[in-house]
């Protein structure tokens, strides 16, 4: 078949015609949320879900997000209507609709392929217009991670779906570039204290108001059989695989503890030991890419690069944190474009505060080496 982009999803026709795969559940549709493009199936019939699976080269035991376009549509996913545990209410009506992934108990509709064969399943009611409008015409939850190829840095526009999976999905809605650029924060507040097992476009200091001892994961803050137990469960996305990565590798420069930025002299020195420590190497990459995230390089590291490496580099700056995220993944898939073929990116990091926490989280699974600043 061949693969349809509709341009303007708002128009009624790629609508109706998503809605209808979706309602058939046997195949995928490309969707825009407002964190990034999700691959769209029928979360209640197994053959759509695995579909979204086959699309993507997915691992089978990473489970999927449900999404719903109501709170009655959450009400179905659930053990019994009235079964959501009371811990999510204000939460739910503070963050919904919105980037905000929350673990309930499952009902037993829910293909074991959606969930991993857990008896949670996780559940975002996305805000985006047009993913609202699909779910609420196809009538039934719509499983969907992020369309990218498993392994690539996610989708934040309709033209990176179709790169991963042009040929392997029949259409894609198209609804321009992702506001939050980042995916929704995964939280389990099943546990206690609850987890943010991924950070994403909520932040921890916003769940902090409802959570104050919640945390987040990160493996070298949680004991060894937390950990284990975390990770064995529904892999929490990156704890077991590759994630986010370009072909280039990514040398990311981490600030590590950094609730106030370091300075960008830090990074500028980091920058040019690494370079020059390279030179030594005897295979040198012959395209690089300097990516930072608190300024510009000053005029004089620029020009040191520029006579370290005597070879094609590319600098690209972005500021504020929202833009950062907006645009990280389109910048990391820019890396690997025909025109500019990077090796190597060496990466500033940014501070953990807000949206960094989820930047640096997608960046440390993306990176080939870190080093700390
Ligand atoms: O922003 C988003 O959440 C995007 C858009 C498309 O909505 N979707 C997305 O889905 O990122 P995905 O499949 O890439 O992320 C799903 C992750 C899993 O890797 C897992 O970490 C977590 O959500 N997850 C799903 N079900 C879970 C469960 N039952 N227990 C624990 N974690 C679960
Ligand atoms: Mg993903």
């Amino acid at each position: 078949d061949p693969q349809i982009i509709f341009k303007d999803a708002i128009i009624p026709e790629g609508l109706k015609i998503a809605a209808q795969i979706l309602k058939e559940g046997k195949s995928v549709v490309g969707m825009p949320t407002e964190t990034v493009y999700g691959l769209g199936g029928n979360a209640l019939q197994a053959e759509s879900a695995q579909a979204i699976f086959i699309a993507k080269g997915r691992p089978s035991d990473n489970p999927l997000i449900v999404h719903v376009s109501s709170l009655s549509m959450l009400s179905s996913l659930l053990p019994t209507p009235e079964a959501l545990p009371t811990v999510y209410e204000d939460i739910i009506r503070r963050f919904w609709p919105g980037p905000l992934t929350i673990l309930v108990p499952k009902s037993a509709l829910i293909p074991e392929v959606v969930t991993g064969g857990h008896d949670t399943v996780a559940v975002r009611f996305p805000s985006h217009p047009v993913a609202r409008a699909l779910i609420s015409l196809a009538g039934v939850p719509v499983a969907a991670p992020s369309a990218n190829t498993s392994g690539r840095p996610s989708p934040t526009t309709a033209q990176h779906v179709f790169h991963d999976l042009n040929g392997k999905i029949p259409c894609i809605l198209d609804s321009g570039s992702c506001d939050v650029g980042l995916e929704s924060t995964v939280l389990d507040a099943l546990r206690s204290p609850p987890v943010i097992l991924r950070p994403g476009g909520v932040t921890h200091e916003q769940l902090m108001e409802f959570f104050p001892d919640i945390r987040v994961y990160r493996r070298s803050d949680f004991t060894e059989s937390e950990a284990k137990q975390l990770e064995e469960c529904p892999t929490t996305p990156g704890m077991k695989y590759r994630h986010y990565s370009p072909t280039a590798s990514v040398i990311l420069f981490d600030p590590i503890t950094a609730s106030h930025p370091k300075p960008m002299e830090l990074f500028e020195a980091a920058l040019v030991k690494e370079l020059k420590s390279r030179l030594l190497l005897p295979e040198l990459p012959s395209r690089i890419s300097v990516m930072t995230t608190m300024g510009t390089l000053s005029e004089a590291s620029s020009s040191r690069i520029r006579s370290l490496t005597k070879r094609h580099s590319i600098e690209v700056t972005i500021e504020c944190l929202d833009a950062v995220a907006h645009d990280l993944f389109a910048k990391l898939r820019d890396l690997d474009a025909p025109e500019n073929k990077v090796d190597v990116a060496f990466i500033q990091g940014t501070s953990e505060l807000d949206l960094g926490s989820a930047v640096m989280n997608r960046l440390r699974k993306a990176a080939t080496t870190i080093i700390d600043l």
